[in-house]
């Protein structure tokens, strides 16, 4: 359930393009969870690029810079699409932490329970958008359903591309 503080009024807010009321809310509050997961899975590979250490350094280096690049675009265009729907885009640590599946509390030291926590956490978030996708779907909002179908694509290329460079 979205968080009601979160929630804009409707009158300054609505958009008339054929999503209903109930359906916007619905989708934001799947945004908002959106949100929460790249945010968390942003920070945590940027952690990953920033500690990794042995004879794959360089490839893990390059390989958590991109895939941090690429959430961090995503981010601010899901956070856009939930002011699109009329709603607050959280941007808090709170915020996330209450709504995301990335598990962030401590910041992990070895590359091996890095990896196993990226391929996992990745394969979680897509999991997550798979509801988000037909949620958006339901609602007709072929805009917010494409967006996040892209995002699953990209969180499994993640996993594909983790597993061959530790394998
Ligand atoms: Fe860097």
């Amino acid at each position: 359930m979205a968080d009601t503080a979160l929630k804009a009024k409707p009158k300054e807010t609505s958009i008339q393009t054929g999503i209903s009321r109930a359906g916007t809310d619905a989708i934001a509050d799947e945004l908002c969870n959106a949100l929460a997961d790249s945010f968390s899975l942003y920070l945590k590979t940027l952690g990953v690029h920033w500690n990794v250490v042995g004879s794959n350094f360089f490839g893990l280096h390059k390989l958590t810079e991109a895939q941090y690049e690429d959430l961090q675009t995503a981010i601010d265009a899901i956070a856009e699409r939930i002011r699109a729907l009329g709603h607050i885009a959280p941007a808090a640590f709170g915020d996330f932490t209450k709504r995301s599946v990335v598990e962030s509390k401590t910041t992990l030291a070895s590359v091996e329970a890095m990896l196993t926590a990226l391929v996992k956490d990745n394969e979680a978030v897509a999991r997550r958008l798979r509801k988000a996708v037909s949620v958006a779907d339901e609602a007709d909002d072929v805009f917010t359903a494409d967006m996040l179908t892209a995002r699953i694509g990209k969180h499994e290329e993640n996993v594909w591309m983790l597993k061959a460079v530790s394998a």
